[in-house]
């Protein structure tokens, strides 16, 4: 009986067994293993949100376990790679890997993991390689981890939010590990002791926590393979209570394969011993920056003849800068700024060729530059400022090939600005707080890339320099100098500029209204010159306040509440000089309209085309003294008439925004036109409707006329029509603003009618034909384009502009539309 059920569970197991053998092709064990892995992964799977399909794809119940992606199995078996690194996974880190017992390799980097580090992962006892850098894991490391996990070489944590201490009781058995990077997580205590007993270890971050502990000499010791030691950011002090760093860079010049060592912002004090100069022979950047350490700088440090980057900048550091230190010739970047350093510049630092950034900044260096210092042609950026240094800066600097930066403000340097040194550099030029003199090289305007121009509070004299090849430049400090002359208008063509201040100098004129085309101008300072005349008004110009603008007695300008006054000399009101100007003006006013009507006749008798003509012909460009724009360029401003830059539409035409080459923003109305070649006259309305300027009237800026294309560019208003205004539901118009538009079309129609040197009536006055301008003044516009279209569209011949401008059109006298009436109700 019990035989039977012996025999019979025997079969049922045996059945089972084959089954497995049969589907996994494999023994029961390793079946078991398999299902066990793939039941881990997909497990894990599940446990993920993935933001994108694409990552872990074929992970499913069909899909062979070792087809997965980023899965390695080993002999087709088991899994002994998860390389799932930057896949976008987020959710909790599963405990459920540590079932993968034969991993060796998990590298899930740069994910959005939260949660702890699982416990259990200390049963992944094959695990060679952890990676879980930068993801959210907090909490502490399981120290079970570092007991069991014996096989461990390489552990990567870095970029976390892990806390707490790093697992330090003895007895942990990380004899193997050769990597150990925690850098930038929040771990407290001090550096765990058991990693002298890691022989092995080539790189330890700890960068970047709150540990606090005395520099690590027991760990460093017997260490000969320690190629990298980063301890910067943590709260480190050297031996005898932070005084004596000797210990330890003694310690370190056995660790001789030593390339890099940082210990930069971790608050050790101490002098720079000599021993430093024992240091290993490969050693190629030593970062102590942001320490306490104080005295000389030893000149055994020149026995270090690898070192590329020396960053020694703020500490308490004195004494001078120590010649041989300019022995060490692959010196490629030397920071010893933000010390106390004396003497004078050694002339040999033109022996460190190699140098592509020199920081002496903020010492008490005093003396001249050597002019070797033109030696380092390789040099990027070379900064002097704030030390006291006297004397001229060296042409020698002219030299340089790949300046981006050069920084000499704040010394006692005089003498003129060399012209080979003015157009060095590619993105800082800061000469300022010192006391050159002479005038401003022309070169200065050919470094093209500049971004910073400061020649501020020096002697310089002259005029301003043309700048408008300068065209990255954002900021340009020239204030504090004896600088004469005008602004240049070509300002305007720096389009990034944010900050100009030429404020304390001599320059007069009037202020360019090209600025305007700066949108970027945010800091604005012409204080304390002798600018005159109007401050222009609208645009970047509406961001600035009186402060821009104090101690210019001549200047105007609302903002300065202030009106330009006019006062000619009394003798031209005496009424006989009045006489005598009208009746001279008169006689010659005639004679020249004669010998021009003359002219004209006899011109078109030899056939000599008139002007219009020549512009007006099948050349597609305007007139005389409005900008000439070409038809290609209005293409090319509006986008080939692109659907993205109409702004408008109606009977008349198409209105698009577009830019022209120098910057200017204007709206391009294209007119709709019946076939017909009647350019010439077209011109000539656009001609007289050219000359109608009023406040409250759009300006037509120019036009461009082809046989069968006619278009008016004029300014564009960015605040839009008054129709946008009304109808929308967002209309934020008060009481004032509307008095105050109506006053302004009222005044715009009363110049029309009555004023204008041709007298228009409008015919089409509506809330969408006035247009509203930065400081809501209004502007009617489209005034005359009926008779432009009437006229083009019939081809008529006028003979006479002003009897034809004085048969005025109309085609409904009286008539206003109702928004306006609305508006002003
Ligand atoms: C992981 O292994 C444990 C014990 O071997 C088991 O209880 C658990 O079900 C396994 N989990 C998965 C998802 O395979
Ligand atoms: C499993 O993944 C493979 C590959 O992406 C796919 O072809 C298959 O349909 C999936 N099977 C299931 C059940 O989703
Ligand atoms: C991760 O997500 C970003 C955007 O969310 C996407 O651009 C990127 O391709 C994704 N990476 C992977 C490996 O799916
Ligand atoms: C770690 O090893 C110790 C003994 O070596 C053992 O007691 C403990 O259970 C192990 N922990 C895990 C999670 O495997
Ligand atoms: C170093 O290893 C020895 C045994 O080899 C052990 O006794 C000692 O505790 C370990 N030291 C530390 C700090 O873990
Ligand atoms: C270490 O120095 C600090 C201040 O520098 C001092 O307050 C402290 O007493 C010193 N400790 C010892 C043990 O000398
Ligand atoms: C450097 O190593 C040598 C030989 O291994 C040893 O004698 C010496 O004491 C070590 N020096 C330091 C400071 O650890
Ligand atoms: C220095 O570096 C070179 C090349 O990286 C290497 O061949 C050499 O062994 C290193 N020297 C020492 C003393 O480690
Ligand atoms: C540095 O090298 C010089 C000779 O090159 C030697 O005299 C001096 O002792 C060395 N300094 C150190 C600290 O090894
Ligand atoms: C370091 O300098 C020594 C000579 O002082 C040279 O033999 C060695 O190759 C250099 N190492 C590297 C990495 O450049
Ligand atoms: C040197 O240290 C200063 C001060 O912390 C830092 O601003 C600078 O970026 C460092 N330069 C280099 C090249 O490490
Ligand atoms: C240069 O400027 C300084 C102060 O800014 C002034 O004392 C000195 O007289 C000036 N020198 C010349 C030549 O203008």
């Amino acid at each position: 009986m019990s035989f039977m059920v012996v025999k019979h569970v025997f079969f049922f197991l045996l059945h089972l067994l084959l089954r497995h053998v049969v589907t996994a092709h494999s023994y029961p064990l390793l079946a078991r293993q398999i299902s066990q892995d793939k039941a881990a992964l997909l497990a894990f799977k599940n446990t993920l949100t993935l933001q994108s399909q694409r990552a872990l794809s074929n992970w499913n119940e069909t899909t062979e376990m070792c087809e997965f992606v980023d899965v390695t199995c080993e002999q087709g078996r088991y899994v002994v790679c998860l390389q799932l690194s930057n896949r976008n996974l987020s959710g909790y880190l599963s405990p459920v890997l540590a079932n993968l017992t034969w991993l060796r390799r998990l590298d899930l980097s740069w994910n959005e993991l939260s949660g702890n580090i699982p416990r259990e992962f200390s049963s992944l006892r094959r695990l060679e390689y952890l990676d879980l850098s930068v993801n959210y894991l907090s909490g502490q490391i399981p120290a079970s981890i570092f007991y069991n996990c014996t096989s461990l070489e390489k552990i990567y944590l870095s970029a976390n939010v892990l806390s707490g201490q790093i697992p330090s009781a003895a007895g942990i058995g990380l004899r193997r590990l050769s990597v150990l990077n925690l850098y930038q997580n929040y771990f407290t205590g001090r550096l765990p002791i058991w990693l002298s007993n890691s022989s092995s270890l080539r790189q330890l971050d700890v960068s970047n926590n709150h540990l606090s502990d005395e520099l690590p000499t027991a760990i460093i010791q017997d260490k000969p393979q320690l190629k990298v030691l980063q301890l910067s950011l943590n709260y480190l002090s050297s031996h005898d209570n932070n005084t004596n760093l000797e210990p330890f860079f003694l310690t370190l010049s056995n660790c001789s394969e030593l390339v890099e060592l940082d210990i930069a912002g971790a608050g050790v004090g101490g002098f720079l011993p000599h021993a430093i100069g024992r240091g290993p022979r490969n050693l190629s950047i030593i970062l102590l920056e942001d320490n306490l350490i104080s005295g000389a700088i030893p000149p055994d440090i020149a026995n270090l003849t690898n070192l590329t980057l020396l960053n020694l900048s703020g500490n308490h550091l004195n004494g001078a800068i120590p010649k041989e230190i300019f022995r060490i010739s692959k010196l490629q970047r030397l920071i010893l700024s933000n010390n106390s350093l004396t003497g004078s510049i050694p002339p040999e630092i033109g022996n460190i060729v190699s140098v592509e950034l020199l920081d002496l900044s903020s010492n008490k260096l005093s003396g001249e530059i050597p002019s070797s210092i033109g030696n380092l042609v390789r040099i990027n950026h070379l900064y002097l400022h704030r030390n006291e240094l006297f004397g001229s800066i060296p042409a020698t600097l002219g030299r340089y090939m790949s300046l981006n930066d050069l920084d000499l403000s704040f010394n006692r340097l005089t003498g003129k600005l060399p012209g080979e040194v003015s157009g060095i550099a590619k993105v800082m030029l800061n000469l300022s707080n010192n006391q050159l003199e002479g005038s401003l090289p022309a070169k200065l305007g050919k470094m093209d890339h500049v971004q910073i121009i400061d020649l501020s509070a020096n002697n310089f004299t002259g005029v301003i320099p043309v700048l408008s090849t300068c065209v990255e430049l954002k900021l340009i400090n020239l204030s504090h100098n004896h600088l004469e002359g005008q602004l240049p208008t070509e300002l305007g063509s720096l389009r990034n500029l944010e900050t100009l201040d030429v404020s304390f100098n001599g320059l007069g004129g009037e202020i360019p209204s090209s600025l305007n085309k700066c949108t970027d101008l945010s800091f604005f300072n012409l204080s304390h010159n002798d600018f005159t005349g109007w401050i222009p008004t609208g645009g970047v110009f509406s961001r600035f306040t009186n402060l821009s603008y104090l101690e210019n007695p001549r200047l105007c300008g609302l903002v300065l509440h202030r009106a330009c006054r006019r006062r000619p000399p009394q003798w031209r009101h005496s009424p006989k000089f009045l006489i005598a100007i009208s009746v001279g003006g008169s006689v010659v006013a005639f004679l020249l309209t004669l010998c021009c009507v003359k002219l004209v006749r006899k011109m078109e008798g030899m056939g000599i085309p008139r002007r219009g003509d020549i512009f007006g012909g099948s050349s597609p460009v305007v007139k005389s003294s409005y900008p000439r724009i070409t038809y290609r360029e209005l293409v090319e401003a509006t986008e080939e008439f692109s659907q993205g830059r109409l702004v408008g539409s109606g009977s008349y035409g198409r209105v698009y925004r577009g830019m022209l080459r120098d910057g200017t923003v204007v709206a391009v109305k294209v007119l709709n036109l019946h076939t017909g070649n009647s350019t010439k006259s077209f011109n000539r309305e656009c001609q007289v409707l050219k000359r109608i300027r009023h406040r409250n009237l759009m300006r037509i800026i120019t036009a461009c006329s082809l046989p069968d294309f006619k278009a008016l560019v004029l300014p564009f208003m960015a605040n839009g029509s008054l129709d946008s205004y009304l109808y929308s539901s967002s209309s934020d118009l008060n009481l004032i603003q509307r008095v105050n538009i109506c006053s302004d079309i009222a005044e715009g129609m009363a110049y029309l009618h009555h004023h204008s040197p041709v007298k228009v009536i409008h015919c089409d006055l509506k809330p969408s034909n006035v247009l509203l301008n930065d400081d809501m003044t209004a502007l009617v516009s489209d005034f005359g384009i009926a008779r432009l279209v009437m006229n083009v569209g019939v081809g008529s011949e006028v003979e006479n502009v002003g009897n034809s401008t004085a048969n005025m059109l109309c085609g409904s006298i009286g008539y206003i539309a109702p928004g306006i009436s609305m508006l002003c109700i």
